[in-house]
């Protein structure tokens, strides 16, 4: 029987205990994987904020921050596929080992977008780290190297992701139920 909603409410998905588990074993493994290097955390915002400062905490040894700013046009269907660079890294990456640190991956559109770009400058290793993963959801061939939590395709917020910017500041991951009209 469907749920009749009358305010908007927030159901838990993942618990902030669950996710700062895995936040501990994603970085243990990259640090596993790149024992030596310094790893340059490069942060897409807004949505990756939380995870990005929680993930370089569990990485020992050396590791810096940049960010970049991108948007989509058509961002309800994502089907043009247009993204839109709003603010470039602040340094070169070239020869650097980066680690690409995104919220969510949904069509895989922006990643896309972006990995083309951060290629062209001749990172020495490129990575991508999602705390979310909406297989469901692909439309470009991206994957990610490092995945918190596949997930299902529902209206997620917490932890970094908003709804008209607001909820990126819960401690855990939740599903947005809106209100039923009438
Ligand atoms: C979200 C998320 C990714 C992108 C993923 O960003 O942070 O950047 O969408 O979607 P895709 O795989 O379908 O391209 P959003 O544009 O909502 O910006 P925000 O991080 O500022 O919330």
């Amino acid at each position: 029987m469907a749920t009749v909603v009358k305010k908007e409410k927030v159901k838990t998905l993942i618990t902030r205990a669950r996710i700062a588990k895995r936040i501990r074993e994603m970085g243990k493994q990259i640090r596993k994987d790149f024992p030596k290097e310094p790893i340059l955390l490069l942060g897409v915002l807004k949505g990756a904020v939380p995870f990005l400062a929680d993930l370089a905490r569990q990485i020992p040894g050396e590791v810096t921050f940049d960010f970049i700013a991108v948007s989509s046009y058509g961002k309800a269907s994502h089907s043009s596929g247009q993204v839109k660079l709003n603010k470039d890294l602040d340094s070169s990456i070239e020869g650097k080992t980066v680690l690409v640190v995104e919220d969510i991956l949904d069509t895989g559109l922006t990643l896309q977008y972006l990995l083309r770009i951060l290629q062209q400058r001749k990172p020495k290793h490129l990575r991508i780290a999602v705390l979310l993963d909406k297989v469901e959801r692909r439309i470009a061939n991206v994957h990610a190297d490092y995945v918190g939590f596949a997930i299902p395709n529902e209206f997620v917020v917490g932890f970094g992701l908003d709804f008209a910017e607001r909820y990126r500041n819960l401690p855990h991951v939740g599903v947005l139920q809106l209100p039923c009209e009438g």
